[in-house]
């Protein structure tokens, strides 16, 4: 049971239109959401988790990887430069079950990994620059607010269409004060690391360590991302 293209949820207040990104947990929607009156108001991205295929233990471990995404997203109102969580939803399925949606603002120039496949040969300086510019602005405002996001990636950074802005988004696997540092009071299965490892940082590779990663390995996995 799963969402449909042209589908309506939430009392008419959104139509599917296209899945326009998919991660290993989620499906992403481009969607048209409407006023009270049925009016079109705007582009909306809705994120759902993937369900099909899982078994219960990891069901369950992926629905608290999006309760936490939801929760940080809606703390991140005034941070730079992180795509901004509008909402989150409850939509019954067809067989009776509710599940939570995340609307975000649509960022209607992709992602960088996105770029990257369109320019195999790498972006120039100057673009190269502003994006890290833009990327070491929201790590800075996450860190303020002492999140370390653990998963910066080229298909985490999106791109606003309205100046080009990168902006930094998927907190499904960030770290919030109070949680132990690489801990696991959120964080599931044992021995399974947060992140991506083509982007982990080398400490982080090597040392399999509960400790990392820390903020420095945000700064590694941005530079990583620049291409
Ligand atoms: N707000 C958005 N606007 C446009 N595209 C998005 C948005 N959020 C995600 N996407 C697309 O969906 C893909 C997967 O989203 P992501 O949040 O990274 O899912 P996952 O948690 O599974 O990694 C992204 O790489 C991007 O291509
Ligand atoms: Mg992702």
């Amino acid at each position: 049971m799963s969402l449909k293209p042209q589908q309506v949820i939430i009392n008419g207040k959104y139509q599917l239109l296209e899945v326009i990104g998919q991660g290993s947990f989620a499906r992403v929607w481009k969607a048209q959401e409407f006023d009270p009156q049925g009016n079109p108001l705007r582009l909306v991205a809705i994120k759902e988790l993937k369900r099909a295929g899982l078994s219960a233990e990891v069901l369950r471990e992926q629905e608290l990887r999006f309760q936490r995404e939801i929760q940080v997203s809606a703390r991140l109102t005034e941070a730079p430069n992180v795509v901004r969580a509008i909402t989150a939803e409850q939509v019954t399925l067809e067989d009776g079950r509710q599940v939570p949606l995340l609307i975000l603002e649509y960022m209607e120039g992709g992602s960088l990994a996105d770029l990257l496949k369109r320019h195999p040969q790498g972006l120039s300086v100057a673009q190269a620059v502003r994006y890290a510019l833009d990327l070491c602005a929201a790590l800075e405002g996450l860190h303020r607010l002492d999140i370390v996001h653990r998963d910066v990636k080229p298909s985490n950074i999106l791109f606003r269409s309205l100046d080009g802005q990168a902006r930094l988004g998927d907190f499904g696997t960030a770290q919030v004060p109070g949680e132990t540092v690489g801990g696991s009071r959120t964080w599931g299965t044992a021995g399974l690391q947060p992140g991506t490892p083509d982007y982990w940082p080398p400490e982080q590779a090597w040392e399999r360590a509960r400790s990392i990663p820390r903020r420095t390995s945000m700064l590694w996995a941005a530079c990583c991302s620049r291409c």
